[in-house]
């Protein structure tokens, strides 16, 4: 009997992309520390739409050429030359309604270029604060999918298997699901889901800790909350923009 469910698979890490079928498949960009869950913040909050670039030149040359935002993170900090980085927090309503918003960040970005480098059929963004959105459009979607872990600097992250485990869970029943990361990923959430941060406190999550080192708790906490800017972001023409319908 053939098995006319899509399938899903979950990529920890960006070394690990050239494995999968982008080509033919929805990429989930997922940086819950904190690239995709600022990403659908500032959406949320009415940011006209978010170009990611994957280096800090290009955000200082796009600041010249257009009026935006421009904003950018290394290693955990606002990159130097940039005004703006890369907290939620950094983008309420009454900042960033209506702007462009320019942001470069370690991995997130990083990850979702890698991403249209290899022809991906369609990219969307996904963190717990948009948890719903991503797996509503992924059950409607009725397409292959490929969880993308953005993880740190190639090596993977707890948090962003704790997301993929998320969705899986939700969306499990609609999809061929052969794929050993992604059962990792739902187990850990299913052992993590009573309390997020005291999982990846437990555990010494390393991005985790070099957030709080830097007092980011507030952060951290946000990003581990589900729904919290409930929209779709999804990339089309180098933008990324929210998805109706
Ligand atoms: C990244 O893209 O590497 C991150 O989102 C890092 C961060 O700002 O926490």
């Amino acid at each position: 009997m053939t098995n006319s469910r899509p399938e899903l698979h979950t990529c920890f890490s960006p070394a690990l992309l050239r494995l999968y079928d982008a080509a033919n498949a929805i990429v989930v960009i997922v940086d819950v520390l904190r690239a995709t869950s600022t990403i659908t913040t500032a959406l949320y909050n009415g940011s006209k739409y978010v170009i990611p670039v994957d280096s800090v030149a290009k955000s200082i040359e796009l600041g010249k050429q257009i009026d935006c935002i421009t904003a950018g993170e290394r290693d955990g900090r606002i990159a130097e030359g940039l005004k703006y980085g890369n907290s939620p927090f950094e983008y309420p309503r009454s900042f960033v309604e209506g702007k462009i918003l320019v942001l470069t960040t370690t991995n997130g970005t990083r990850l979702l270029h890698m991403a249209i480098d290899k022809g991906a059929q369609q990219i969307i963004t996904g963190s717990f604060p948009n948890l719903t959105a991503v797996s509503d459009y992924l059950l409607s979607a009725n397409k292959d999918v490929i969880l993308g872990c953005a993880a740190w600097k190639d090596r993977v992250n707890l948090e962003d298997l704790l997301f993929a485990g998320a969705i899986i869970n939700r969306v499990k029943n609609k999809f061929h699901i052969n794929c050993d990361s992604s059962q990792i990923s739902e187990t850990l959430y299913l052992d993590a889901r009573n309390d997020f941060y005291e999982f990846l406190k437990e555990k010494k999550a390393s991005h985790f800790q070099r957030l709080l080192g830097y007092g980011l708790e507030k952060d951290i906490r946000y990003c581990l909350t589900p729904d919290v800017a409930n929209v779709l972001p999804f990339y089309e023409d180098g933008k990324l923009i929210i998805h109706n319908g």
